[in-house]
């Protein structure tokens, strides 16, 4: 009887301790994004919104110091297994923060449902990270490739666009992105002419462009992001076509890009889940922080990890630091309204944020919203069962 009490207390004593190696103690997060390569600058952009969320709360979140482990991916798909394996398995993450391309998004989520490790993604819109692949434990704060193209294919119906060509990089965001637009824009009565596509990271536009003078649609639909996006929208305008086919796009388009683009990107349109003049009273603050800490001019990359950062957070707090309570974490992340400086937005069934996305055009080196596209639009989460 005795011997049975003192079993119970060594192992009450011993549960209290492991426990307490999960709620106390350096919280480590493996970031991997985009060091080089044609999505470097987005990369940072979204490491220095995770990290000024983390500055704000004093460098702890519940309690817990951060420890981060890098790694450059490359935005190469072929190393993604890999680069995640090596932060999982060697550096013992309890959370994978990652990554801008979606190629490289998916193989995380693998990874992270093989070892059931926490992941967030901060940018890659792959509509199956929070579709077919979608789990308790793998959120998104920032987009499916399917929101800002479908919000576009409505606009473009209701601006009177009938016969539209759509161009992209060859993989699953354009691909997505086309498919999101062109559901909108032929439910509406418009209709897709012909979708062009070049190999990801290539810009060797003028093939395509020549394709499109010849086309002569009433209008372009674009995905392209990051240096692309730049060259791309410098060539579209080069080939004298911005003045007769009117250019459109999901945002990347011309978001984190305009310093680049200069007048070449002036007029044009795009669709997305934040902007440059919200002139809300939280993204001023943003604005404001992320300007002090960086000299640098928040994109919605910078919001997106900053976001990122949030959702841990609030998961975080509601488990107190123990982040292999997942139902929990999960539990509190589906009830939360997460104050974005894009706005306020929530999160589906299938952990993708439900946001309203703005329409907006570049003038004075700023993507202005003229109002919002879609207001609290959710993704279909198709194939997802949780
Ligand atoms: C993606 O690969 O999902 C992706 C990359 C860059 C963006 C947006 C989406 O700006």
């Amino acid at each position: 009887m005795k011997f049975t009490h003192i079993t119970l207390a060594c192992a009450l004593a011993l549960s209290g301790t492991l426990a307490g190696a999960q709620t106390t103690g350096k919280l480590k997060v493996g970031l991997m994004l985009p060091a080089t390569g044609t999505f470097a600058s987005l990369g940072t952009a979204i490491e220095n919104g995770f990290r000024l969320h983390i500055a704000e709360q004093g460098g702890k979140l519940a309690g817990r110091e951060i420890e981060f482990f890098k790694v450059d991916d490359e935005s190469d798909p072929s190393k993604a297994v890999d680069n995640a394996t090596k932060l999982v398995s060697r550096d013992k993450v309890d959370v994978l923060v990652g990554t801008v391309h979606s190629g490289v998004a998916m193989a995380m989520a693998k990874v992270a449902k093989d070892t059931g490790t926490m992941l967030i993604v901060p940018n890659a819109g792959a509509d199956a990270v929070t579709g077919a692949m979608c789990a308790p434990h793998i959120f998104r704060s920032s987009f499916s490739n399917w929101q800002p193209g479908y919000a576009m294919g409505e606009v473009m119906a209701k601006r009177g666009h009938k016969n539209v060509v759509t161009i992209t990089w060859k993989y699953a965001a354009g691909d997505e992105s086309v498919r999101g637009f062109k559901e909108a824009f032929e439910k509406s009565g418009g209709k897709v002419v012909k979708e062009l596509a070049l190999p990801f990271p290539n810009v060797e536009f003028q093939a395509l462009l020549t394709e499109i003078a010849a086309a002569k649609p009433d209008a372009v639909y674009t995905f392209f992001a990051g240096g692309g996006a730049v060259k791309f929208v410098k060539d579209y305008a080069g080939a004298g076509l911005k003045i007769k086919i009117p250019l459109y796009g999901a945002g990347f388009l011309t978001d984190g890009t305009l310093e680049a683009q200069g007048a070449d990107a002036d007029g044009l349109f795009t669709t997305l889940h934040y902007a440059d003049s919200l002139n809300t009273p939280r993204d001023q603050a943003f604005r404001l922080a992320y300007a002090k800490a960086y000299k640098l001019q928040p994109d919605v990359y910078a919001v997106q990890g900053y976001d990122a950062a949030q959702m841990l957070s609030v998961g975080l707090a509601a488990v107190k630091g123990d982040i292999s309570k997942k139902t929990e974490f999960a539990a509190a992340l589906r009830k939360a309204k997460i104050d974005s400086p894009r706005g306020p937005f929530t999160i589906s069934a299938s952990h993708n944020p439900v946001q309203d996305i703005y329409l907006r055009q570049v003038g004075a080196k700023e993507n202005k919203s003229t109002g919002i596209a879609s207001k609290a639009l959710a993704d279909p989460g198709r194939g997802c069962r949780m």
